[in-house]
């Protein structure tokens, strides 16, 4: 299973650029732009990485960006997520950034998307590898610093593809964004959200009806609704689930009692991804590969998921 897992061509549709910063990255910025970070060796780095909750691992999430200040380093940061890709067969990707976290220390928004744009278009032609971007809102911040971003990007449009919304989940329901996705919505954007990593089934509701996303990032909580289950089987609204991410973050106990094998059953369009794989041990295949072990996935069921990430992704649009 490991080899098949290596060999298919997957996509990718969940996955937090600034997540992908390594700590041999790390350090090497951080020294670069004199920046200080907590740590003296990679060992400290990976014992910083115990989280209890998504709130205990954003902290360090964004400390962590905090040594990305040059064009260079953004593009330096996603080209080697991109060569990741390339190794583990990733012939798709939509790559989420959160451009909030860089503006508020002071990065030029221009700074962000053309490093991480210089890269994509590296690997269109070296690797082979195409992709979208997804212009993330920080939910903990306000709606009118989100429409300030919104208007940021206008003059990036053509390179960005959706907008989607992260961070703390909890006390910050989709209703907060209603009126700038609203908006995003009429400039063209295709929309997505987290909902219902931590937040119970009401976040995916609101993400649905008031949000009215393309499709859920994360959504586990799903199967706490009937109703919700019937729904998103019936328009078939993709889930983008990153297993090692809800096992870290504890959302789901064990990997033994991950659902998403059993939403797979009820017919969802469900998909695997690693959302913050430096963080979270392990990129896409590590994410397949523990549903093996874990969960006995077969084959066919492997095969569906691959399909789905496909299905689900904007390039069929
Ligand atoms: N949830 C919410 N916000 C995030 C995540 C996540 O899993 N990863 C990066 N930002
Ligand atoms: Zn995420």
């Amino acid at each position: 299973m490991k080899d098949l897992i290596k060999k298919l061509p997957k996509a990718e549709l969940h996955l937090h650029i600034e997540g992908t910063l390594e700590p041999e990255l790390m350090f090497r910025l951080a020294k670069k732009n004199n920046i200080y970070i907590p740590y003296k060796t990679v060992k400290e780095v990976k014992k910083a990485y115990n989280f209890s909750s998504l709130q205990s691992f954003l902290d360090i999430y964004y400390a962590g960006a905090k040594v990305l200040i040059t064009e260079e380093d953004f593009f330096d940061l996603t080209w080697e997520y991109l060569l990741k890709c390339k190794e583990q067969n990733i012939v798709h990707t939509e790559i989420m950034f959160d451009p909030q976290t860089h503006t508020c220390r002071g990065v030029k928004f221009k700074t962000v998307v053309n490093g991480i744009t210089k890269a994509l278009e590296k690997a269109k032609d070296e690797l082979e590898i195409s992709s979208f971007l997804i212009m993330s809102f920080l939910r903990h911040l306000s709606q009118e610093e989100a429409f300030a971003t919104l208007k940021e990007a206008e003059p990036f449009k053509e390179k960005i593809i959706a907008i989607g919304l992260d961070s703390s989940e909890l006390g910050n329901p989709p209703k907060k964004f209603k009126d700038v996705f609203n908006e995003a919505k009429k400039q063209g954007y295709k929309l997505v959200a987290h909902a219902g990593e931590e937040g119970d089934v009401s976040y995916i509701w609101g993400a649905l009806d008031i949000l009215h996303v393309d499709r859920i990032d994360h959504g586990i909580r799903c199967d706490e609704d009937n109703r919700l289950i019937s729904y998103l089987k019936e328009k078939q609204v993709p889930l983008t689930i990153c297993p090692l991410s809800n096992v870290k973050l504890k959302a789901v106990k064990s990997m033994e009692k991950h659902n998403i094998l059993k939403l797979l059953k009820q017919g969802l369009n469900v998909t695997v991804n690693s959302d913050d794989p430096a963080y979270f041990g392990g990129y896409l295949n590590e994410n397949y590969e523990v549903l093996v072990e874990s969960l006995g996935m077969s084959e066919e069921e492997l095969k569906r998921l691959v399909e789905n990430s496909f299905k689900a992704s904007f390039l069929s649009i």
